[in-house]
Formats: structure tokens, sequence, C-alpha cells
């Protein structure tokens, strides 16, 4: 294993392959979530592991969105990157563009909440403050249950998600707010 893989060499790999706000923004903000669900269940030694999993999932989406998932495995591999990053990264696609099956618990987390986070993002726009300081879980669902709204964010794959942590949808958007909550201020100064 790596251990000399920071942060800082994270971001510099995603910045490489990565130029559009959007997908930046959305790599920090996976990022914080996945640090906050690393304290709340109790992988507080691995905070730093599961955020860099989290920047980096998406890292191939931009200039290979036909290989998603597959063309990231080939790039952290070449630069001889942690195994347990590429398994993690990778399995969040899951049934959709790879047969790699979340197994531990960063990595159902990471499924569940990659799209919801987007979700969550979208309804928060949608308010007076722009913020998901105050939205509440009631209105995430409300916005959830119509198709139309951040139809891009696959219900399947959340719910997919869910399924695999053990938990209804509730507690998943309950948390996910919360984690959102927690890193807002630092993927909105992205
Ligand atoms: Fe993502």
């Amino acid at each position: 294993m790596n251990h000399d893989f920071t942060r800082e060499d994270a971001w510099k790999l995603l910045t490489e392959y990565n130029k559009e706000h959007f997908h930046l923004q959305h790599a920090v903000t996976v990022e914080g979530v996945m640090k906050y669900y690393a304290d709340l269940l109790g992988y507080s030694d691995e905070k730093e592991f599961w955020g860099i999993v989290g920047l980096l999932h998406d890292l191939d989406f931009e200039q290979y969105p036909e290989q998603h998932c597959i063309k990231e495995q080939e790039i952290l591999r070449e630069r001889g990157i942690d195994e347990r990053i590429i398994h993690a990264t990778a399995s969040h696609g899951y049934l959709l563009t790879v047969n790699i099956k979340p197994e531990h618990e960063m990595e159902k987390v990471l499924y569940a909440v990659d799209e919801l986070t987007g979700l969550i993002g979208a309804a928060a726009l949608m308010r007076p403050s722009k913020s998901v300081q105050d939205i509440e879980v009631k209105s995430v669902k409300k916005k959830y249950k119509n198709k139309n709204f951040a139809a891009g964010c696959s219900r399947e794959v959340i719910e997919r998600g869910a399924q695999m942590l053990g938990w209804d949808l509730n507690k998943l958007i309950e948390l996910t707010i919360l984690a959102m909550r927690s890193c807002e201020d630092i993927y909105l100064s992205v």
C-alpha cells in the first residue's frame, strides 16, 4: 500500500483530468460527505482515506464518460496507487459500467451518496437560502419523488445503495443532509 499518497496528491491528479467547475465541486462535495460518514460510522482513523476515495471516484468521467469507472482503474494503477482506492472508486459503477461490487462499508456509502448529493444540492438551490443548512428531509423527499427533478440523479442507484447499507431512504437522506451541512462552506468555495 502506498501510504505516501496524500490528499494533495489526489487533488493534483483530479485536476489533471478534470477542469469543469461542476465536476470539481462534485468531487469536493463527495469528499466532505465521505469524511463525515467516516467519523459517524466509526472509521475516524481512516477519514482521510475515505475523503480521497470521494475526491477521486469520478476521476475519469469528464474525459472518458463512455469508460466511466473503467478508465480510472487504468489511470490509478499506472501510477501505482493503492488497490483499495481503485476498488473503492470503481465499485460505484457496480451494475452500471463495471461488475465490481461495493463490499467495504465505505464503498456502500459512496454508492449511496454519490447521486444523492447531486439531488440534495439541486434541491438546496431552489431555496431562498440556496443552502443545505435549512433544508429538511421532507422537502428533499418531495423533490425525490418528482421524477423530473434532477432527473440525472438515479433513484435506482440511491435506493440500491441504501439497501446495501441496510438503511431506509429517510435515514440515508437525513444523514446525507447533515453530511453536506458539515462541508458546505468547503465545497461552495471550489
Ligand atoms: Fe460521482
